[in-house]
């Protein structure tokens, strides 16, 4: 049984779309053990709790810098000690020293094509802003693994989406989200728990 830690910041539709899979049997051999959020008004924290789910909130606001924060953040995930920590619409900046801890073993769900808009103030609404300022005709979303880099970690899967004429940033955050990361993060969880997937020299490759 793989043992995941999902951190969230918001609305936690990723969230919902991994309990929703489990649920269905779409993700197998997984059991979500704690959810934790940054933010005391993430919707994502009230999904956890209506499951049953232990909800931790862990503000940076509770502690004195950001060092202490990222000692504090570390030790509870290390308290926790998943199998998997699964990043999903996390907006903050993960620890290295819990990067260290848990090489390839952390994942995170991205809303764009990575290596294109990603990286520093690349995050939620914000890509799909930058997408529909650039003009590119599509984008999509990532799963990777998390390394020291930013968005930079081993890539799992993408799914690409249509960029349409009259699109807001909200309107094509929302096809993002149906058409990919829904799709993606569920099934790179149910391939981890399933042993599928390996790293090898960088790279993700499927075995089986
Ligand atoms: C998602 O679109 C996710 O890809 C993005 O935040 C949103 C969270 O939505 N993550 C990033 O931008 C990470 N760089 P949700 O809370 O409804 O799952």
């Amino acid at each position: 049984m793989l043992r995941i830690v999902v951190c969230v910041s918001g609305g936690g539709t990723n969230l919902q779309a991994i309990l929703d899979a489990i649920e269905q049997g779409k993700i197998t051999n997984t059991e979500v053990t704690a959810v934790i959020s940054n933010n005391a008004n993430a919707r994502a924290l009230e999904r956890a709790r209506l499951k049953g789910i232990p909800a931790i909130l862990m503000s940076p606001k509770e502690y004195p810098d950001r060092e202490a924060y990222h000692e504090a953040l570390t030790a509870k995930v290390c308290d926790l000690a998943p199998d998997l920590v699964v990043l999903a619409g996390f907006l903050v900046r993960i620890p290295p020293q819990l990067v260290e801890k848990f090489s390839n073993r952390i994942i995170n769900i991205h809303p764009s094509l990575i290596p294109s808009f990603c990286g520093v103030g690349y995050y939620g609404l914000k890509v799909h802003e930058k997408v529909l300022e650039r003009g590119v005709k599509v984008t999509g979303a990532t799963v990777h693994f998390v390394n020291e880099g930013m968005d930079e970690g081993p890539i799992i899967s993408q799914r690409a989406v249509e960029v349409e004429e009259n699109d807001t940033p909200e309107i094509l955050q929302r096809r993002v989200m149906e058409e990919a990361e829904w799709v993606l993060l569920p099934k790179a969880i149910d391939d981890i728990a399933n042993g599928r997937i390996r790293v090898v020299d960088n790279k993700v490759l499927r075995c089986g």
